[in-house]
């Protein structure tokens, strides 16, 4: 098989093509021939020595996430057989339940094999069945983007109808965001840095967009759109330099997400959450049941997750500078298989 070997973390120019013997399912494994594999932006962050998640070994097989089908499966494997289409849950031992370390120890593209390769074995408990009117390329954006936005949509306090969101940006996790919160009935605001990504969220259905670079303040004219209360859900992903701005867009009593930390160092005053009674809510992807359970709204709801490009995999590099470069819309897809 052709697979990805990053084989050091200085740049794009340790990712290369290497030829490896086929892996062989152990018993309670499952091949799966990869259809196509989808960038998040810790994949970028690995392979230039920024990601701040535990130590990375070179080399390594990169990224976490695909979609593909099943063309072998061990002796003890009960969940599926060949034939069957999946994705590979971020975190292996999570299944669900509550989180843990010893859940999240692993993550696929990190400490443990990633998918950016023609054939993977993953343990049968470490999949789930893709949603059937999904392409590989559309399936392989649900295991880590996906789950983060379904998690911080439903998990916790989950959005009601008639509440308000606050969307930041247009990469995978806030165009997932935006898909679930309107699917449960909420009113979402969208911010993003150019007026052509505004048009593109509003024909995705976001109620209200801002341009975070003309209007810095943004959290002011959240607080104007929402008749001065505030939001009731902002899904921050950036971190460190949104969340204050975060902190003062949400309504007293409100919920606020720490999910990613984009923008470089900064400084959180705790104060603005004790006056408000905001609930600060910090989320590791999810788990396999919350990944079923997004499947399930998936289905139910015929929804379809926003690829940007699929580069084809003799172009990894160039897809994850496509990435790097911001222009992205949604998420960008690696087609493994032909
Ligand atoms: N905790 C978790 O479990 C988890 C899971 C997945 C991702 N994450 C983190 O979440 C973040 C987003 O991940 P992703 O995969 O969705 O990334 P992505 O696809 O690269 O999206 C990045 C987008 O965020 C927007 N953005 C960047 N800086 C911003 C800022 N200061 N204010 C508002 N928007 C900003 C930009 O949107 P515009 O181009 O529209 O301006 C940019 O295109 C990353 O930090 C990632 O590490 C965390």
């Amino acid at each position: 098989l052709r697979v990805y070997h990053l084989t050091d973390t200085t740049g794009l120019d340790a990712l290369g093509i290497v030829e490896l013997p086929d892996p062989e399912p152990g018993p309670q494994d499952v091949l799966v021939r990869v259809g196509a594999v989808s960038l998040n932006f810790r994949d970028f962050s690995i392979a230039r020595g920024t990601y701040a998640f535990g130590t990375i070994s070179p080399p390594i097989v990169p990224c976490s996430d695909a979609a593909g089908t099943i063309v072998a499966a061990g002796s003890e494997v009960t969940r599926f057989k060949p034939g069957d289409r999946v994705a590979p849950i971020f975190f292996p031992k999570w299944l669900a339940g509550r989180v843990s370390r010893a859940a999240t120890a692993t993550t696929l593209g990190a400490g443990g094999t990633g998918t950016l390769a023609e054939l993977v074995t993953l343990h049968e408990d470490a999949c789930v069945a893709v949603p059937g009117h999904l392409s590989d390329a559309e399936a392989a954006c649900l295991p880590c983007a996906g789950v983060t936005a379904w998690n911080a949509v439903f998990e916790g306090q989950p959005v009601r109808p008639g509440e308000s969101v606050v969307t930041l940006g247009t990469g995978g996790v806030s165009l997932f965001a935006l898909a679930f919160a309107k699917a449960a009935g909420a009113r979402v605001i969208a911010t993003t840095s150019s007026g052509d990504k505004r048009r593109r969220l509003e024909a995705l259905g976001a109620d209200v967009t801002i341009n975070y670079v003309e209007t810095p303040e943004w959290h002011e004219e959240v607080r104007r759109l929402t008749g001065g209360a505030g939001a009731d859900l902002v899904i921050d992903v950036a971190g460190p330099t949104t969340l204050p701005r975060s902190l003062d867009a949400v309504a007293p009593g409100g919920r606020v997400t720490v999910i990613g930390a984009m923008g470089g160092p900064g400084e959180i005053n705790p104060m603005p959450i004790s006056r408000d009674s905001t609930t600060v809510r910090g989320m590791y992807v999810g788990s396999r049941a919350m990944f079923e359970a997004m499947n399930a709204a998936i289905n139910a709801n015929a929804l379809r997750p926003v690829v940007d490009r699929v580069f084809p995999f003799e172009e990894a590099a160039e897809a994850y500078g496509h990435f790097a470069g911001r222009k992205h819309f949604g998420k960008v897809c690696i087609a493994v298989g032909s």
